[in-house]
Order: structure tokens, then sequence, then C-alpha cells
């Protein structure tokens, strides 16, 4: 299995808690960056993984972040961005300009700063190269007017992306992960939910795995940097 530390933010709950878990299962050391205590996060501690608390919508506990991890470990084999905030642009414009702050300090200045504050660790690696991977969304590519302050915060990360790629070649390989409908918000409604899954070839929810598997096959090829693979049943090829 991998050498150091896999470093997951937001892994108290769903995508990120699965992703942790499934890391533990195959034999790899955690670091599990929380934002809210779940019994997600107690059962990853019992099960031996370092849990960090923080919130990635300032600077400050984006830096505070990347200080607990360097006091927990001198070496990384990778960091998952998948911390993330998803909600409608609200129509408010006051409403709308802290909405669009947070999803720009979430989606993307924590992943910049955690990217450029843990670089050292990543570099020290005993398996070289090492991995950043962004969870973005497959609406970075294709937005949705409706969720556009969400979309264009993830289309930012994966720019961000393609320039740390370029930026920690060779001992750094940088991808994304593109989910589609992977496991729906309770927010979505029956009717919603058929709307997208019939514009989804594979015509099912995805659950976390197939994420999951993606991550594993981005750190298990030592010749694949800059790219984004979407994760969603096809549903790219429709929306
Ligand atoms: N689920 C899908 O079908 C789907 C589709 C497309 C893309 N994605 C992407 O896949 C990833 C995982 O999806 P998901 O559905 O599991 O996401 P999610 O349910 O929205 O969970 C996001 C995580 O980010 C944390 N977080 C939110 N605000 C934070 C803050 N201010 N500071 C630190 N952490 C914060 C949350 O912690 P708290 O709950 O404690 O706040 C949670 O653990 C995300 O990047 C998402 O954009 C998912």
């Amino acid at each position: 299995m991998y050498p150091d530390p896999i470093l997951i933010t937001g892994a108290g709950r769903r995508v990120g808690l699965h992703l942790a878990e499934r890391l533990l299962d195959d034999g790899a050391t955690v670091i599990a960056h929380y934002h809210s205590e779940t019994k997600g996060v107690a059962r990853l501690r019992e099960r031996g993984a370092a849990v960090l608390c923080g919130a990635l919508d300032t600077a400050d506990g984006a830096l505070a972040l990347a200080s607990a991890v360097r006091e927990t470990t001198p070496r990384l084999r990778a960091v998952v961005h998948n911390a993330s905030a998803f909600a409608g642009s609200d129509g408010d414009t006051q409403t709308a300009v802290d909405q669009f702050q947070r999803f720009f300090a979430i989606h993307m200045q924590a992943p910049w700063l955690l990217n450029t504050e843990l670089a050292a660790l990543l570099r020290a690696s005993r398996m070289q190269p090492a991995d950043i991977v962004h969870i973005t969304d497959i609406f970075a590519e294709r937005p949705n007017p409706a969720f556009d302050l969400y979309c264009s915060t993830k289309a930012g990360l994966e720019n961000l992306s393609l320039s740390f790629a370029q930026r920690y070649a060779p001992e750094i390989k940088v991808n994304c992960i593109r989910p589609g409908p992977i496991l729906f918000q309770p927010t979505h409604g029956e009717e919603t939910r058929a709307a997208i899954l019939a514009e989804t070839p594979l015509g099912r929810e995805g659950g976390a795995e197939p994420v999951y598997l993606a991550l594993r096959a981005l750190l298990d090829n030592d010749y694949i940097t800059g790219a984004a693979l979407p994760v969603d049943g096809g549903r790219h090829l429709a929306c």
C-alpha cells in the first residue's frame, strides 16, 4: 500500500467519508479533515485515522489546517480536495456576494493554500510521483445558470489544477475527478432525481464507490497529470 498518509478534506460525511473508509479498508494511512463532528468522524478516529477539524471558508482556516497537517506528518502520499459547498445561486445580491466569497474560499482558495503549504510534504513522499486530486463536478465544464456561482468556482479549481500540474511536475501529479449524479442531496426531490437519471446514459445514481475507484486509478497510474476524469454515468454527454 502507500507508504505515507493521504489527506482528505471534508471527510466527515458522504463521499469524503467513503473515500477515507475505503482507503483505510485497503491499508492506507489517512489524515481526515472534517468540518462538523459526525458519527463518521468518530468511526474514522476509532479506526486509527488522524482527524483534524477546521473551517476552509477563510484563508486562516486553510492555513491552520496546513499547520496541523505538518504537525501530524513529515510526508504525504496525496492530498484529496473533496470539501465543498453546494447551493443554487441566491437571487438576493448581497446574499449572492456572501455565497460567492464562501464558494471561492472553499473551492479555490483553500486548495491553492493547501497545495502551496503542503507541497514540501508531497515532494518528501516515499512513493513518487505524489498526487493532488481535486474533486470538481461535470458542471465545471457545462455550467448550469441556476448554479453559476458553484459551477464557476469549481471551473476555477479545474483551471488551478492545470497550473499546479505544470508547476509541480515531475514530483507531483495533479488531476481532477468530475463527479456527476453520485449521491443526491436531501434537497433533490423525486421529480428532480428522475429528470437527472433520465439524462444519465447509465441510468442510475452512482454511489460513492466509483469515485473511490477513480481516485485509486489516478493514484496508481504514474503517467497521468493535468487530467479531469468524469465519474458520472455518462451524464456529461447529455446535460
Ligand atoms: N454528491 C454528488 O453527486 C456530487 C456531484 C458532483 C460533484 N460532487 C463533488 O464531490 C465532492 C463530495 O460530494 P458530497 O456530495 O459528499 O459533498 P457534500 O455532501 O456537500 O460534503 C462536502 C464536505 O465538505 C465539508 N464542508 C462544507 N463546508 C465546509 C467548510 N466551510 N469548511 C470545511 N469543510 C466544509 C462538509 O462538511 P460539513 O458537512 O461538516 O459542513 C462535507 O464534509 C464535492 O466536492 C462535490 O462538489 C458531488
